[in-house]
């Protein structure tokens, strides 16, 4: 059985992957934002027979000091990773900056989580093969290429849509640039389209269209559908090399040409390094 690292693992495909997970008799570690709604989630998870236990760590993805303190927690856990669920993700109406001055969908979909997968990488290359690294993009990256010139939307107009396929490019850049540098380790970084649901981020999109009605059916696939597909690709096919794999739900499937480019992957990750204050 391994633990398991989910971020925004309180609600939505998150909690359902976690619930999974459990429920199969792995130990998870939630790493959620609010500590409220965090606790809520770990009670709704199957429970572990003693001393084994489930755990949950605040970890607020838009700030990387909250990043780099989390990490130390799991790091302090001495626990191996058995892998990480990139997961989290937000789609806000407005254009919203980071104290630091980073624009919001970005900091959150991809730098929080290319700090995080940076500070535990020597304990993920240190755990049993595989050690899989999967992040949760989205069919919504196949759109123009990164744009380095104006990460931040200051020239451009901010168009939520538009913000959130570059974020969701950049979980795709970064996962084929890890896994060119983890190439041959026990790590093994995968790229996911989850599948569409009706969840709190759709449902932001759709205005607030309740989860039920006319969207239910048209959107509706309740969000418990996604855990096994996330599930599986975490601690699934282990004889399976993934590395490097992007997948539309459960199906190996192809990223979009802007995220086949080798120059923009190297490119990321500099940049995403020299934003979240790492060498
Ligand atoms: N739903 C879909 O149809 C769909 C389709 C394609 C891809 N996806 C992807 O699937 C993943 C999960 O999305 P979902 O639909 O399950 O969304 P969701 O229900 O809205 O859940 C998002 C999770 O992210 C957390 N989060 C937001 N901001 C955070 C921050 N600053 N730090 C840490 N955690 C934060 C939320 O925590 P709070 O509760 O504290 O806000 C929540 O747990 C995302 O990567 C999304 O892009 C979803």
């Amino acid at each position: 059985m391994k633990t398991v690292l989910i971020t925004g693992a309180n609600r939505g495909i998150g909690l359902a992957a976690a619930r999974q997970l459990a429920g199969a008799g792995h130990s998870l570690v939630l790493l959620c934002r609010d500590e409220v709604r965090g606790r809520e989630a770990l009670a709704a998870l199957s429970p572990l027979p003693p001393p084994h236990e489930h755990r949950l760590i605040a970890c607020d993805l838009a700030s990387p000091g909250s990043v780099r303190d989390a990490a130390r927690r799991i790091i302090e856990l001495r626990t191996p990773i058995g892998a990480l669920l990139n997961n989290a993700a937000i789609l806000p109406k407005r254009r919203m900056l980071t104290p630091d001055g980073y624009e919001l969908q970005l900091a959150v979909n991809h730098l929080g989580h290319f700090l995080l997968t940076n500070l535990l990488l020597p304990r993920l290359l240190a755990a049993p093969r595989p050690c899989r690294v999967v992040t949760v993009s989205s069919d919504a990256h196949r759109g123009p290429p990164f744009d380095f010139a104006d990460p931040n939307f200051e020239r451009r107009q901010y168009k939520r849509t538009h913000a959130y396929q570059q974020s969701k490019l950049a979980n795709v850049l970064f996962t084929l640039e890890l896994a060119r540098r983890t190439a041959g380790t026990s790590v093994e970084a995968v790229a996911l389209h989850p599948g569409v649901y009706d969840t709190g981020l759709l449902r932001d999109y759709m205005g607030g269209m309740p989860g039920s009605g006319a969207f239910g059916r048209v959107f509706g696939r309740n969000a418990d559908h996604g855990g096994p597909i996330l599930a599986r690709l975490a601690v699934g096919h282990p004889d399976e090399d993934l590395n490097g794999a992007y997948f539309s739900k459960s199906a190996r499937s192809t990223p979009s040409a802007a995220a086949h480019d080798q120059e923009a992957w190297k490119r990321l990750w500099e940049w995403s390094a020299s934003a979240v204050g790492l060498p």
